[in-house]
Protein backbone atom coordinates (compact mmCIF):
# COMPACT_ATOMS: atom_id res chain seq x y z
CA UNK A 1 0.00 0.00 0.00
CA UNK A 2 1.09 3.77 -1.04
CA UNK A 3 0.57 7.10 0.42
CA UNK A 4 -0.16 9.43 -1.92
CA UNK A 5 1.29 12.89 -1.55
CA UNK A 6 -0.33 15.85 -3.88
CA UNK A 7 2.20 18.68 -4.12
CA UNK A 8 4.66 16.29 -3.28
CA UNK A 9 7.51 18.39 -5.45
CA UNK A 10 6.85 21.25 -3.58
CA UNK A 11 8.96 22.84 -0.33
CA UNK A 12 6.86 20.39 2.75
CA UNK A 13 5.83 18.00 0.39
CA UNK A 14 9.50 17.03 -0.67
CA UNK A 15 11.06 16.70 2.73
CA UNK A 16 7.85 14.58 3.55
CA UNK A 17 8.83 13.22 1.04
CA UNK A 18 12.29 12.26 2.59
CA UNK A 19 10.70 11.23 6.23
CA UNK A 20 8.26 9.13 4.44
CA UNK A 21 10.98 6.97 2.03
CA UNK A 22 13.22 7.00 5.28
CA UNK A 23 10.39 5.55 7.51
CA UNK A 24 9.56 2.55 4.90
CA UNK A 25 6.38 4.03 3.08
CA UNK A 26 6.11 3.24 -0.66
CA UNK A 27 5.15 6.81 -2.07
CA UNK A 28 3.55 8.15 -5.07
CA UNK A 29 3.38 11.84 -6.13
CA UNK A 30 1.09 14.01 -7.60
CA UNK A 31 2.18 17.61 -8.78
CA UNK A 32 1.22 19.91 -11.34
CA UNK A 33 4.40 21.33 -11.41
CA UNK A 34 2.73 24.98 -11.09
CA UNK A 35 4.69 26.13 -8.03
CA UNK A 36 7.75 23.31 -8.56
CA UNK A 37 9.94 21.83 -10.42
CA UNK A 38 10.38 17.87 -10.40
CA UNK A 39 14.15 18.28 -10.09
CA UNK A 40 12.84 18.57 -6.61
CA UNK A 41 11.97 14.94 -7.00
CA UNK A 42 15.48 13.50 -8.16
CA UNK A 43 16.99 15.32 -5.46
CA UNK A 44 14.87 13.36 -2.78
CA UNK A 45 15.60 9.69 -4.85
CA UNK A 46 19.29 10.73 -4.27
CA UNK A 47 18.62 11.18 -0.64
CA UNK A 48 16.81 8.42 -0.31
CA UNK A 49 18.33 6.50 -2.56
CA UNK A 50 14.83 5.10 -3.67
CA UNK A 51 12.88 6.20 -6.39
CA UNK A 52 9.78 8.52 -6.43
CA UNK A 53 6.88 7.57 -8.24
CA UNK A 54 5.59 10.66 -10.07
CA UNK A 55 2.35 11.19 -12.02
CA UNK A 56 2.51 15.00 -13.57
CA UNK A 57 -1.49 15.68 -12.49
CA UNK A 58 -3.56 18.22 -11.64
CA UNK A 59 -5.94 17.60 -7.85
CA UNK A 60 -8.48 19.74 -10.49
CA UNK A 61 -8.21 16.66 -13.17
CA UNK A 62 -10.56 14.07 -12.03
CA UNK A 63 -9.66 11.48 -14.75
CA UNK A 64 -6.25 12.00 -14.50
CA UNK A 65 -7.02 11.33 -10.72
CA UNK A 66 -8.75 8.15 -11.77
CA UNK A 67 -5.80 7.29 -13.45
CA UNK A 68 -3.53 7.30 -10.62
CA UNK A 69 -5.81 5.55 -8.32
CA UNK A 70 -6.61 2.61 -10.49
CA UNK A 71 -3.01 2.22 -11.21
CA UNK A 72 -1.72 2.38 -7.81
CA UNK A 73 -2.57 1.08 -4.59
CA UNK A 74 -3.11 3.87 -2.42
CA UNK A 75 -4.29 3.87 1.45
CA UNK A 76 -4.15 7.10 2.53
CA UNK A 77 -3.42 10.65 1.43
CA UNK A 78 -0.82 13.63 2.28
CA UNK A 79 -2.51 16.30 0.65
CA UNK A 80 -0.04 19.54 0.18
CA UNK A 81 -1.24 20.93 -3.22
CA UNK A 82 -2.59 24.13 -3.43
CA UNK A 83 -1.93 27.81 -4.19
CA UNK A 84 -0.25 29.77 -1.31
CA UNK A 85 0.72 33.11 -1.74
CA UNK A 86 -0.99 35.54 0.56
CA UNK A 87 -0.94 38.55 -1.65
CA UNK A 88 -1.60 36.91 -4.66
CA UNK A 89 -4.45 35.31 -3.48
CA UNK A 90 -5.45 38.81 -2.93
CA UNK A 91 -5.43 39.90 -6.05
CA UNK A 92 -6.70 36.61 -7.85
CA UNK A 93 -9.33 35.35 -5.18
CA UNK A 94 -11.51 33.21 -8.00
CA UNK A 95 -8.23 31.27 -8.76
CA UNK A 96 -7.07 30.61 -5.27
CA UNK A 97 -10.84 29.49 -4.55
CA UNK A 98 -10.73 27.23 -7.33
CA UNK A 99 -7.39 25.85 -7.22
CA UNK A 100 -7.30 24.90 -3.63
CA UNK A 101 -11.36 24.15 -3.00
CA UNK A 102 -12.56 22.74 -5.98
CA UNK A 103 -9.28 20.71 -6.45
CA UNK A 104 -10.02 19.11 -2.74
CA UNK A 105 -13.24 18.69 -3.48
CA UNK A 106 -12.09 16.50 -6.64
CA UNK A 107 -9.44 14.65 -5.28
CA UNK A 108 -11.75 13.88 -2.18
CA UNK A 109 -14.56 12.69 -4.31
CA UNK A 110 -12.17 10.73 -6.47
CA UNK A 111 -10.59 8.94 -2.97
CA UNK A 112 -13.98 8.35 -1.78
CA UNK A 113 -14.94 6.25 -5.26
CA UNK A 114 -11.53 4.17 -4.68
CA UNK A 115 -12.94 3.48 -0.82
CA UNK A 116 -9.51 5.34 0.15
CA UNK A 117 -10.34 7.31 3.28
CA UNK A 118 -7.64 8.60 5.18
CA UNK A 119 -6.52 12.18 4.47
CA UNK A 120 -4.26 14.32 6.22
CA UNK A 121 -4.54 18.48 5.31
CA UNK A 122 -2.24 21.03 5.10
CA UNK A 123 -3.46 24.02 6.92
CA UNK A 124 -2.02 26.63 8.34
CA UNK A 125 -2.03 28.59 11.60
CA UNK A 126 -3.84 31.65 9.69
CA UNK A 127 -7.18 29.79 10.58
CA UNK A 128 -6.89 31.11 14.04
CA UNK A 129 -7.02 34.98 12.33
CA UNK A 130 -6.14 37.39 15.20
CA UNK A 131 -5.54 34.74 17.86
CA UNK A 132 -7.72 34.95 20.83
CA UNK A 133 -5.17 33.51 22.74
CA UNK A 134 -1.22 33.15 22.68
CA UNK A 135 -0.05 30.78 23.28
CA UNK A 136 -2.67 28.80 20.62
CA UNK A 137 -3.90 25.86 21.24
CA UNK A 138 -6.86 23.76 19.11
CA UNK A 139 -8.87 24.87 21.23
CA UNK A 140 -8.41 28.83 20.30
CA UNK A 141 -11.91 29.51 18.38
CA UNK A 142 -10.82 30.26 14.57
CA UNK A 143 -10.98 34.07 13.16
CA UNK A 144 -11.08 36.11 10.41
CA UNK A 145 -8.88 35.47 8.22
CA UNK A 146 -7.30 38.49 6.36
CA UNK A 147 -7.45 36.86 2.40
CA UNK A 148 -8.89 34.65 0.13
CA UNK A 149 -5.83 32.10 0.80
CA UNK A 150 -6.54 31.63 4.35
CA UNK A 151 -10.34 31.21 3.98
CA UNK A 152 -9.31 28.71 1.52
CA UNK A 153 -7.46 26.97 4.59
CA UNK A 154 -10.44 27.31 6.87
CA UNK A 155 -12.89 26.46 4.19
CA UNK A 156 -11.36 23.30 3.65
CA UNK A 157 -10.97 22.93 7.09
CA UNK A 158 -14.66 22.45 7.85
CA UNK A 159 -15.58 20.78 4.67
CA UNK A 160 -12.70 18.19 5.73
CA UNK A 161 -14.65 18.21 9.27
CA UNK A 162 -17.81 17.43 7.68
CA UNK A 163 -17.15 14.71 5.55
CA UNK A 164 -15.91 12.70 8.61
CA UNK A 165 -18.67 13.84 10.65
CA UNK A 166 -21.37 12.56 7.89
CA UNK A 167 -19.61 9.08 7.30
CA UNK A 168 -17.23 7.36 9.98
CA UNK A 169 -14.99 5.68 7.92
CA UNK A 170 -13.21 9.06 6.75
CA UNK A 171 -9.99 9.67 9.11
CA UNK A 172 -9.19 12.81 8.57
CA UNK A 173 -6.01 15.19 10.34
CA UNK A 174 -5.93 18.55 10.24
CA UNK A 175 -2.45 19.89 10.79
CA UNK A 176 -2.03 23.82 11.75
CA UNK A 177 2.08 24.54 10.10
CA UNK A 178 3.34 28.07 12.00
CA UNK A 179 6.12 29.45 9.74
CA UNK A 180 8.63 26.69 8.54
CA UNK A 181 11.99 27.50 7.07
CA UNK A 182 14.56 25.52 6.73
CA UNK A 183 15.77 23.04 4.59
CA UNK A 184 17.26 19.49 4.66
CA UNK A 185 20.90 18.77 5.78
CA UNK A 186 22.24 17.66 2.78
CA UNK A 187 21.34 21.17 1.26
CA UNK A 188 19.90 19.37 -2.16
CA UNK A 189 16.47 20.41 -1.48
CA UNK A 190 14.51 23.66 -0.11
CA UNK A 191 12.16 26.33 -0.56
CA UNK A 192 12.60 27.65 -4.13
CA UNK A 193 9.85 30.66 -4.40
CA UNK A 194 9.14 32.19 -7.51
CA UNK A 195 10.00 35.69 -7.99
CA UNK A 196 10.77 38.22 -5.14
CA UNK A 197 10.23 36.03 -1.74
CA UNK A 198 7.23 37.37 0.65
CA UNK A 199 7.81 35.27 3.13
CA UNK A 200 10.81 36.03 5.41
CA UNK A 201 13.68 33.54 5.88
CA UNK A 202 13.65 33.06 1.68
CA UNK A 203 13.85 36.87 1.90
CA UNK A 204 16.70 37.00 4.55
CA UNK A 205 18.31 33.90 2.39
CA UNK A 206 18.25 36.22 -0.91
CA UNK A 207 19.28 39.03 0.49
CA UNK A 208 22.36 36.85 2.00
CA UNK A 209 23.24 35.66 -1.41
CA UNK A 210 23.25 39.20 -2.99
CA UNK A 211 19.90 38.84 -5.50
CA UNK A 212 18.49 41.46 -3.11
CA UNK A 213 19.87 44.52 -1.64
CA UNK A 214 18.11 44.58 2.11
CA UNK A 215 15.64 43.26 4.19
CA UNK A 216 12.61 45.12 4.62
CA UNK A 217 11.52 45.21 8.15
CA UNK A 218 7.39 45.09 8.04
CA UNK A 219 6.92 47.52 11.08
CA UNK A 220 9.09 48.36 14.55
CA UNK A 221 5.70 49.20 16.42
CA UNK A 222 3.92 46.28 17.39
CA UNK A 223 3.22 45.49 20.73
CA UNK A 224 6.26 43.01 21.10
CA UNK A 225 9.71 43.30 22.94
CA UNK A 226 11.65 44.66 20.15
CA UNK A 227 8.28 46.39 17.99
CA UNK A 228 8.46 43.69 15.44
CA UNK A 229 6.23 40.31 14.52
CA UNK A 230 6.91 37.40 16.38
CA UNK A 231 6.14 34.13 15.07
CA UNK A 232 6.78 30.39 15.84
CA UNK A 233 9.30 28.91 13.05
CA UNK A 234 9.60 25.24 12.58
CA UNK A 235 12.23 23.60 11.03
CA UNK A 236 10.57 22.08 7.68
CA UNK A 237 12.26 18.68 8.49
CA UNK A 238 10.58 18.72 12.23
CA UNK A 239 7.46 19.68 10.38
CA UNK A 240 7.93 17.05 7.81
CA UNK A 241 8.48 14.25 10.76
CA UNK A 242 5.04 15.23 12.21
CA UNK A 243 3.20 14.23 9.35
CA UNK A 244 5.10 10.65 9.57
CA UNK A 245 3.32 10.78 13.25
CA UNK A 246 -0.02 11.73 11.99
CA UNK A 247 -0.61 9.11 9.64
CA UNK A 248 0.74 6.28 12.74
CA UNK A 249 -2.85 8.11 13.96
CA UNK A 250 -4.74 7.54 10.89
CA UNK A 251 -3.85 3.95 11.14
CA UNK A 252 -5.84 3.89 14.50
CA UNK A 253 -8.89 5.32 12.87
CA UNK A 254 -8.72 8.49 14.60
CA UNK A 255 -11.96 9.89 12.89
CA UNK A 256 -11.18 13.73 12.99
CA UNK A 257 -8.19 15.29 14.64
CA UNK A 258 -6.53 18.65 14.93
CA UNK A 259 -2.90 19.65 15.80
CA UNK A 260 -0.91 22.39 15.74
CA UNK A 261 2.12 21.77 14.50
CA UNK A 262 4.82 24.33 16.35
CA UNK A 263 7.50 24.89 18.22
CA UNK A 264 6.15 26.85 21.27
CA UNK A 265 8.81 29.67 20.56
CA UNK A 266 8.54 32.91 19.43
CA UNK A 267 10.66 34.63 17.66
CA UNK A 268 10.45 38.32 16.28
CA UNK A 269 12.35 39.50 12.65
CA UNK A 270 15.02 41.39 14.07
CA UNK A 271 15.80 37.82 16.55
CA UNK A 272 16.13 35.95 12.86
CA UNK A 273 18.16 38.09 11.76
CA UNK A 274 20.26 38.61 14.49
CA UNK A 275 20.59 34.35 14.65
CA UNK A 276 20.57 34.06 10.91
CA UNK A 277 24.16 36.42 11.26
CA UNK A 278 24.85 34.25 14.36
CA UNK A 279 24.71 31.22 12.22
CA UNK A 280 26.33 31.90 9.18
CA UNK A 281 28.83 34.86 9.55
CA UNK A 282 26.97 37.07 6.68
CA UNK A 283 25.59 40.19 7.87
CA UNK A 284 21.69 41.37 6.59
CA UNK A 285 21.23 45.27 5.96
CA UNK A 286 17.78 45.82 6.76
CA UNK A 287 15.55 49.19 6.50
CA UNK A 288 12.32 49.68 8.69
CA UNK A 289 9.32 49.80 6.40
CA UNK A 290 5.41 50.16 7.29
CA UNK A 291 3.61 47.52 8.44
CA UNK A 292 2.60 44.75 5.87
CA UNK A 293 -1.65 44.77 5.78
CA UNK A 294 -3.35 41.81 7.59
CA UNK A 295 0.03 41.08 9.55
CA UNK A 296 -0.49 40.25 12.92
CA UNK A 297 1.97 41.30 15.86
CA UNK A 298 2.40 38.12 17.60
CA UNK A 299 1.47 33.89 16.55
CA UNK A 300 3.07 31.19 18.03
CA UNK A 301 1.59 27.88 19.04
CA UNK A 302 1.29 26.12 22.10
CA UNK A 303 2.67 22.65 20.72
CA UNK A 304 1.61 20.04 23.64
CA UNK A 305 -1.12 18.08 22.03
CA UNK A 306 0.43 17.03 18.99
CA UNK A 307 3.57 15.84 21.48
CA UNK A 308 1.00 14.35 24.16
CA UNK A 309 -0.95 12.16 21.13
CA UNK A 310 1.18 12.20 18.38
CA UNK A 311 4.70 11.64 20.35
CA UNK A 312 6.24 14.69 17.82
CA UNK A 313 8.23 17.35 19.14
CA UNK A 314 10.21 20.15 17.27
CA UNK A 315 13.88 19.11 17.43
CA UNK A 316 15.77 21.35 15.82
CA UNK A 317 16.59 24.95 17.27
CA UNK A 318 16.48 28.41 15.88
CA UNK A 319 20.27 28.01 14.74
CA UNK A 320 19.66 24.93 12.56
CA UNK A 321 16.47 26.58 10.99
CA UNK A 322 19.20 29.76 9.32
CA UNK A 323 22.30 27.33 9.11
CA UNK A 324 20.23 25.33 6.92
CA UNK A 325 18.10 27.65 5.20
CA UNK A 326 21.53 29.35 4.43
CA UNK A 327 23.14 25.59 3.16
CA UNK A 328 20.04 25.21 0.54
CA UNK A 329 20.35 28.92 -0.54
CA UNK A 330 24.00 29.21 -1.00
CA UNK A 331 24.64 25.88 -2.62
CA UNK A 332 21.26 26.59 -4.70
CA UNK A 333 21.24 30.46 -5.74
CA UNK A 334 18.93 29.71 -8.28
CA UNK A 335 17.12 26.90 -6.76
CA UNK A 336 16.51 24.19 -8.76
CA UNK A 337 17.90 25.91 -11.97
CA UNK A 338 21.16 24.95 -13.05
P1 LIG B 1 4.64 24.72 -2.46
O1 LIG B 1 4.04 25.70 -3.39
O2 LIG B 1 6.12 24.57 -2.46
O3 LIG B 1 3.99 23.29 -2.68
C1 LIG B 1 2.67 23.11 -3.13
C2 LIG B 1 2.73 22.19 -4.34
O4 LIG B 1 1.41 21.98 -4.84
C3 LIG B 1 3.56 22.76 -5.48
O5 LIG B 1 4.52 21.80 -5.88
C4 LIG B 1 2.54 23.02 -6.61
O6 LIG B 1 3.09 22.82 -7.88
C5 LIG B 1 1.47 22.01 -6.25
N1 LIG B 1 0.11 22.35 -6.73
C6 LIG B 1 -0.55 23.53 -6.59
N2 LIG B 1 -1.77 23.44 -7.13
C7 LIG B 1 -1.90 22.18 -7.63
C8 LIG B 1 -2.92 21.49 -8.32
N3 LIG B 1 -4.08 22.08 -8.63
N4 LIG B 1 -2.72 20.20 -8.66
C9 LIG B 1 -1.55 19.57 -8.38
N5 LIG B 1 -0.52 20.19 -7.75
C10 LIG B 1 -0.71 21.49 -7.36
O7 LIG B 1 4.12 25.09 -0.98
P2 LIG B 1 4.55 24.51 0.43
O8 LIG B 1 5.15 25.62 1.20
O9 LIG B 1 5.28 23.25 0.27
O10 LIG B 1 3.12 24.24 1.05
C11 LIG B 1 2.50 22.98 1.01
C12 LIG B 1 1.11 23.10 1.63
O11 LIG B 1 1.24 23.56 2.97
C13 LIG B 1 0.20 24.09 0.91
O12 LIG B 1 -1.12 23.59 0.94
C14 LIG B 1 0.31 25.32 1.79
O13 LIG B 1 -0.83 26.12 1.68
C15 LIG B 1 0.44 24.71 3.16
N6 LIG B 1 1.08 25.59 4.13
C16 LIG B 1 2.29 26.14 3.84
C17 LIG B 1 2.90 26.99 4.75
C18 LIG B 1 4.20 27.66 4.42
O14 LIG B 1 4.52 28.67 5.03
N7 LIG B 1 4.99 27.17 3.48
C19 LIG B 1 2.27 27.26 5.97
C20 LIG B 1 1.04 26.69 6.23
C21 LIG B 1 0.46 25.84 5.32
C1 LIG C 1 6.93 36.58 9.07
C2 LIG C 1 7.24 37.91 9.76
C3 LIG C 1 6.35 39.81 8.60
C4 LIG C 1 8.81 39.41 5.02
C5 LIG C 1 2.68 33.52 6.12
C6 LIG C 1 1.23 33.23 5.81
C7 LIG C 1 0.76 32.02 6.58
C8 LIG C 1 1.68 30.84 6.32
C9 LIG C 1 3.10 31.18 6.64
C10 LIG C 1 1.31 29.75 4.19
C11 LIG C 1 6.06 38.87 9.78
C12 LIG C 1 7.84 39.85 8.60
C13 LIG C 1 8.23 39.22 6.25
C14 LIG C 1 9.64 40.54 4.80
C15 LIG C 1 9.26 41.19 7.09
N1 LIG C 1 1.75 30.59 4.91
N2 LIG C 1 8.45 40.10 7.27
N3 LIG C 1 9.82 41.38 5.86
O1 LIG C 1 3.06 36.32 7.44
O2 LIG C 1 3.70 34.95 9.47
O3 LIG C 1 2.80 33.81 7.50
O4 LIG C 1 3.47 32.34 5.87
O5 LIG C 1 0.54 28.94 4.33
O6 LIG C 1 -0.54 31.75 6.18
O7 LIG C 1 0.46 34.37 6.17
O8 LIG C 1 5.07 34.75 7.37
O9 LIG C 1 7.37 34.88 6.55
O10 LIG C 1 5.61 36.33 5.48
O11 LIG C 1 6.37 36.84 7.79
O12 LIG C 1 9.45 41.98 8.01
O13 LIG C 1 10.17 40.78 3.71
O14 LIG C 1 8.27 38.58 9.01
O15 LIG C 1 5.79 41.08 8.75
O16 LIG C 1 6.12 39.58 10.98
P1 LIG C 1 3.60 35.09 7.99
P2 LIG C 1 6.15 35.69 6.70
Amino acid sequence: MAILVTGGAGYIGSHTVVELQNAGYDVVVIDNLSNSSEKSLERVSKITGKDVKFYKTDIRDREGLNAVFEKESIDSCIHFAGLKAVGESVQKPWEYYENNIAGTLTLVDVMRQHNVKNIIFSSSATVYGDPAVIPITEECPKGQCTNPYGWTKSMLEQILSDIQKADNEWNVVLLRYFNPIGAHKSGLIGENPNGIPNNLMPYITQVAVGKLKELGVFGNDYDTPDGTGVRDYIHVVDLAKGHVKALKKLEDNSGLSIYNLGTGNGYSVLDIVKNFEAATGVKIPYVIKPRRPGDIAVCYSDASKAEKELGWKAEFGIKEMCADSWNWQSHNPNGYEE
